[in-house]
């Protein structure tokens, strides 16, 4: 089966993360995020997937080529101005004669799709809309159904006031060709403002999948953290809690409590201490006595002798000078150098907006 990723947005709510990499490939368990996206379809029986982007295709284009090393057929749509949800896919349309998937690039779960696809086999909708639950439905699209799981109404981004159920958009489609017909060509079109909203006006049987299956999206630093607490402490307790990719240097004298991911080219000195969940990108250096504590180190960080990093995000490059203490909650972005001078408050961004 062929899938469409939208990959298209810039990221603006994940600053500083994004400042210098398109969100598509902000890592996520030290692999580029949209790698995740990807298993995630080939787990479900997608051989072929298009990639509709818009923002910064390069380095997207370099990392993962034609797809072979993931065992899929990756093709690359890249539109001159945003197209919109619909437009981007619509601009694939001459690639898709069959019943295909399209898949939100911010998201990551285990939504079961091969069970979504199994049902709108069964049922024959014009389109398959996965739903989960969220607590704030007003920042996604809210989903009304019936007692059979047909979809009556499509709100995208309620009001509060507006807010009719809990059950939302996850993001997931499945779709026949044909629902491409309503999507004017070359034309900015949402499926959640425009084409659902129509074909449900019109008749059309829209299906929904409902799942309590994990799933979040990495819209902003707090959830980017989230995924990374969430994935790290899913670890299976039978295996080993502190995973090391690669050759690091980890010193006999270190603390390390689990669940920690280690890639190559790391060295933590004596007495430092990690205490998951943590995860160290390649090449970062924990000098003697720093302590890092929930937290995300993209790669070539460094943290700085008697430094102390809790429940934050450091970027590429960036250093945490010797003795300074990191307030909670903050995100610092990539070559970012934070001495003692730094007036750093709980929750600080660097650079700042
Ligand atoms: N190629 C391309 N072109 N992709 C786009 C474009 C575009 O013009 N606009 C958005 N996208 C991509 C984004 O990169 C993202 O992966 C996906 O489409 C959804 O867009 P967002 O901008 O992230 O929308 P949202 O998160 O506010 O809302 C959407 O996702 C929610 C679930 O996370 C909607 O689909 C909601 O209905 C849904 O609940
Ligand atoms: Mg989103």
């Amino acid at each position: 089966m062929k899938a469409v990723i939208l990959v298209g947005g810039k990221g603006t709510r994940l600053r500083p993360l994004t400042n210098n990499l398109t969100k598509a490939m902000v890592p996520v368990l030290n692999r580029p995020f949209l790698e995740h996206a990807l298993r995630y379809l080939k787990k479900h029986g997608v051989d072929e997937v298009i990639l509709a982007m818009g923002y910064l295709p390069d380095p997207i284009q370099e990392y993962f080529g034609d797809g072979s090393r993931l065992g899929i057929k990756l093709i690359y749509m890249v539109e001159e101005t945003p197209l919109g949800t619909a437009g981007a896919v619509k601009n694939a349309e001459q690639l898709l004669d069959d019943t295909f998937v399209v898949l939100n690039g911010d998201i990551l779960t285990n939504i079961d799709l091969t069970a979504m696809i199994k049902r709108h086999f069964e049922v024959r909708p014009r389109a398959s809309i996965a739903l989960t639950r969220v607590d704030n439905p007003t920042l996604y699209g809210v989903v009304e159904t019936d007692s059979s799981e047909m979809v009556k109404r499509f709100i995208e981004k309620p009001a509060p006031d507006k807010v009719t159920s809990h059950m939302i958009n996850a993001g997931i489609y499945i779709l026949e060709p044909d629902v491409l017909k309503n999507v004017p060509p070359a034309t900015p079109f949402m499926f959640e403002r425009q084409v659902f909203p129509t074909l449900l006006e019109n008749g059309q049987p829209v299906l929904s999948y409902p799942s309590d299956a994990y799933w979040i999206d990495i819209g902003t630093p707090e959830k980017y953290l989230k995924v990374h607490f969430d994935l790290l402490l899913a670890w299976d307790s039978s295996l080993r809690k502190i995973r090391i990719e690669g050759r690091s240097k980890i010193d006999p004298g270190a603390v390390i409590e689990g669940p920690v991911l280690i890639a190559g080219d790391c060295v933590v000195e004596e007495q430092a201490q990690l205490k998951g969940p943590v995860v160290l990108g390649a090449g970062c250096y924990l000098a003697k006595e720093a302590v890092v504590e929930g937290a995300v180190l993209w790669p070539n960080s460094r943290v700085g002798r008697g430094a102390l990093l809790t429940n934050s995000i450091l970027g590429a490059n960036s250093v945490i000078e010797d003795g300074v203490s990191i307030p909670e909650s903050c995100v610092l972005g990539d070559n970012i150098v934070v001495d003692t001078e730094c007036r750093l408050k709980k929750g600080g961004r660097l650079p700042a907006e």
